[in-house]
C-alpha cells in the first residue's frame, strides 16, 4: 500500500503502473541489486542527500510521512518482487 501510494504515482515496478516522472523501480535491473538497504533509505529520506543536479525531480520523504519501518518495509517488498538469479 506504501509502494502504490507514495512511489507508484511517479515510478512503474517491471512496467507496472502509470508513472513517468521516476525511472522504473524493476528494469533493466531491480534497484536492491544496485542499491544497499542503507543507501536506499538515505535516498528515499533526501535524495539530495545522496547525489544531486539541477533536474533532479524527487523530494524526500522525512519520517513524518514514512517512518524508518516503512522504508525498510518498502526494501523488502522491492527484494521480494525482484527476479531471482537462477541457481
Ligand atoms: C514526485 C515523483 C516521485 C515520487 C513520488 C517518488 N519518486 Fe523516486 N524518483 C523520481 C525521479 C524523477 C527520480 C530520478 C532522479 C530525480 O530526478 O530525482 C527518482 C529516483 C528514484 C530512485 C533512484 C533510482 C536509480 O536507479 O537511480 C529510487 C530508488 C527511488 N526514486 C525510489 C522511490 C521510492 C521508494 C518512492 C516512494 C517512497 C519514490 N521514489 C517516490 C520521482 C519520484
Amino acid at each position: 500500500a506504501l509502494f502504490a501510494g507514495d512511489c507508484l504515482p511517479c515510478h512503474r515496478l517491471d512496467g507496472i503502473g502509470r508513472g513517468t516522472k521516476g525511472p522504473d523501480l524493476g528494469r533493466p535491473m531491480n534497484v536492491t541489486a544496485y542499491l544497499t538497504p542503507a543507501g536506499f533509505h538515505a535516498l528515499v529520506r533526501d535524495p539530495r542527500a545522496v547525489r544531486h543536479w539541477p533536474a533532479q525531480a524527487m523530494a524526500g520523504f522525512p519520517p513524518d510521512l514514512i517512518g524508518d519501518d516503512g522504508i525498510a518495509a518498502l526494501w523488502a517488498y522491492l527484494q521480494l518482487v525482484a527476479p531471482r538469479a537462477a541457481p
